[in-house]
């Protein structure tokens, strides 16, 4: 019998309309909208706006299109990984929820939080559970409502993040297409530079922790760009080394978008050319899990069966990882 693989058989995405401009971010920080692009590529983002809607919302709209693209069917789901670092809430999982509101009665759920890494260790392990054959359509969604743990009075972080969701679905082949490798890595040390310091247990949410603006995204910038250039770039150099692809083997890159200078290093150590890197940042910003399946959505008119695509992806923790895959379709 041939191989099982986990093939990717529909994406779809979904933006809030809000945009947010650097101009208007020069209203609210001491910014310029000449030092946000020539530090970070980014030249607008999206916000979700409205009372009571979070990121299972954003995951839903990916999910709905998912779904009218594929016919694929709610109740044919059997399993759901939903890749955030802004949970609707710190327990149910968002993954819970998203089933809930769409009607996926027969998919057990989970979310996995491996911030900018999400959505790639998402796919990962989903691509097991379809190798092993015990499951045989799962949704794998990549979201983050990033405006909410975001403090826009912080120049440093508010001018990288937006919100954005992106949904894969994954379903068996044996014609040799999907998911071919993946390495992923991790070093808790990380922790020190990119963190949320209160809201979890060891730290609970009180008066103090949240004047002193603790429930907000903290990030020592240069640590964190030298530690995600090595290591994306390494992860991605190494998986092409490790599958036997040259440069010319590669039809696409799909990099987590954090800055425009770390993809751009990367792709410069994989010795890919610019114009086979997926890039929104300019203006998506850092949608942390939604980036990666936003971009294959963007791209997928462009992408041809047997295309050979490397993801790669740098984010808190810290995580970092690389995944190897042929286009199926
Ligand atoms: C955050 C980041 C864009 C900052 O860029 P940088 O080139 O490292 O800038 P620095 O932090 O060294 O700051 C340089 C100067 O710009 C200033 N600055 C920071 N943000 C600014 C802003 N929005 N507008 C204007 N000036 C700003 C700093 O205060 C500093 O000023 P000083 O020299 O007077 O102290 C960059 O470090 C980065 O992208 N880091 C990694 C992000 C990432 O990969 N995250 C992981 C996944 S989420």
């Amino acid at each position: 019998m041939s191989k099982i693989t986990a093939a990717i058989t529909g994406v779809s995405g979904y933006v809030p309309d809000y945009i947010l401009s650097n101009k208007e971010l020069e209203t609210m920080v001491d910014t310029n909208e000449d030092w946000i692009i020539s530090r970070t590529g980014i030249k607008e983002r999206r916000i979700l706006k409205g009372e009571g809607l979070g990121t299972s919302d954003l995951g839903v709209e990916a999910v709905k299109e998912l779904f009218k693209k594929t016919g694929a069917q709610a109740q044919e789901i059997d399993l759901i990984i939903c890749a955030t670092a802004t949970p609707d809430r710190i327990f149910p999982s968002t993954a819970c929820i998203i089933a809930d509101k769409i009607g996926a009665k027969n998919a057990f759920c989970f979310d996995i939080m491996a911030a900018c890494s999400g959505f790639l260790y998402s796919v990962y392990t989903a691509s097991k559970f379809i190798e092993s054959g015990s499951h045989k359509k799962i949704l794998v969604i990549g979201a983050d409502k990033m405006s909410s743990i975001v403090d826009y009075k912080d120049r440093s972080t508010c001018i990288i993040f937006g919100d954005g969701a992106g949904a894969i679905l994954l379903e068996p082949t044996t014609d040799g297409m999907g998911i071919q490798d993946g390495i992923l890595g991790s070093d808790g040390a990380g922790r020190e530079f990119l963190n949320i310091k209160s809201g979890g247990s060891v730290s609970p949410s009180n008066k103090e922790t949240v004047a002193n603006r603790e429930h907000f995204v903290f990030q020592d910038g240069q640590p964190v760009f030298k530690a995600a250039v090595k290591n994306m770039a390494d992860v991605s150099a190494k998986i092409m080394k490790k599958n036997n692809l040259t440069a010319d083997d590669v039809a696409w890159l799909v990099p987590h978008q954090a800055n425009k200078r770390i993809i751009d290093a990367t792709a410069r150590r994989m010795g890919v050319g610019n114009e086979k890197v997926m890039l929104n940042i300019q203006k998506y910003g850092n949608t942390t899990n939604g980036t990666i399946p936003l971009c294959l959505w963007e791209w997928e008119n462009q992408l041809n069966k047997g295309d050979n695509i490397i993801l790669a992806a740098f984010g808190g923790g810290f995580t970092w990882g690389s995944i190897y895959l042929k286009w199926a379709y």
